[in-house]
């Protein structure tokens, strides 16, 4: 009997202790999460000014972007104008040198007013704030009216240009102006990147697909080509690639990142396939309806820098 009395004490005084260490671990295991949900509010908080500081810094960074190319225009405009002036001799004739320096001013004048343009471009693309001003357009007209701006520097370059875009094709529903600003980008691009005596192309057709007819325009060329490791990055603003033979390629490597921007804020998709050496194909294509578009994206927009 005692000795069932001493085991049942002995067992009391063991239960007394473990529910004492078990307090002990809860009271451990309660301060523990009591101080990592303190450090995750700390960190938390951190992360929350960083991301606000982060949001701060980008919206000042477009301001700036915007303020600085707004400002660049007007200074840039004058200067054109001037320098338009001088050429006509309406202020004396001009020696053979100075008509030659005066064109220089005015041809690097125009570079500039395009590269503020492309920034202005872009940075309203990025901050949403581009709108499109949409209508039905026939592709094969939009491609025409571009051809029509680019012969002479496709004449200059050697280069031979050709609208294949089938005729009586549906019509895009698209903002012209800025699809001009697609394909005058790719034009651009392909004379610039194709030798003389190569050709650029540019085709278009329709094609029926589940979310409903769509049209797919191709810039084709039979320039140098694109190494298939610059492939990804082709449309990344400022990206351009490096080339063995010259020391620097005329631009900014703007152009691809509006064309992609452009293109998507229409509902289409860009692409591109290239072999070194043998050429080029850029496509992209339009919707031919409004149905899936985004009601945001049917403002109004007439700002485009000229
Ligand atoms: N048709 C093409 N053939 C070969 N390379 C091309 C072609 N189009 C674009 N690229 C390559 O992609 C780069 C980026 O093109 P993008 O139009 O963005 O810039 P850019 O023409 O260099 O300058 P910008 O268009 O701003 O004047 C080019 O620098 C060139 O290396
Ligand atoms: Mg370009």
């Amino acid at each position: 009997m005692n000795d069932l009395l001493e085991e049942n004490q002995r067992l009391r005084g063991e239960r007394d202790l473990l529910r004492r260490k078990l307090a002990e671990v809860e009271e451990n295991f309660l301060r523990t999460v009591q101080e990592s949900q303190q450090e995750i509010l700390v960190i938390n908080e951190a992360l929350a000014q960083a991301n606000s500081q982060l949001q701060e810094l980008d919206r000042m960074k477009d301001a700036f972007l915007s303020m600085v190319t707004h400002e660049l225009r007007t200074p840039l405009t004058a200067i054109s104008g001037i320098t338009e002036m001088l050429e006509t001799g309406i202020y004396g004739e001009l020696t053979r040198e100075q008509a030659e320096h005066i064109s220089q001013i005015a041809t690097q004048a125009t570079r500039l007013r395009q590269l503020v343009n492309d920034l202005l471009d872009l940075s309203k693309m990025e901050a949403g704030m581009m709108k499109l001003r949409r209508e039905m357009f026939d592709p094969r007209s939009l491609v025409e009216a571009v051809i029509e701006q680019l012969t002479t520097l496709a004449q200059r370059s050697s280069v031979l240009l050709r609208n294949h875009v089938l005729q009586d094709l549906p019509e895009a529903y698209c903002d012209g102006r800025r699809i001009e600003q697609v394909l005058t980008n790719l034009v651009t691009n392909a004379i610039k990147f194709t030798p003389p005596g190569g050709q650029v192309i540019i085709t278009g057709e329709s094609r029926v697909l589940t979310e409903g007819v769509k049209i797919f325009l191709c810039v084709a060329d039979t320039g140098q080509g694109i190494p298939p490791e610059a492939l990804p990055r082709i449309f990344d603003k400022f990206f351009q690639v490096q080339s063995s033979t010259e020391t620097r390629t005329k631009g900014t490597g703007l152009g691809l990142a509006i064309v992609k921007h452009i293109v998507e804020l229409h509902g289409g998709e860009v692409s591109v396939e290239s072999q070194l050496g043998k050429g080029s194909r850029f496509f992209f294509s339009l919707r031919t309806t409004d149905c899936g578009l985004r009601i945001a994206d049917c403002g109004f927009d007439n700002e485009r820098s000229s």
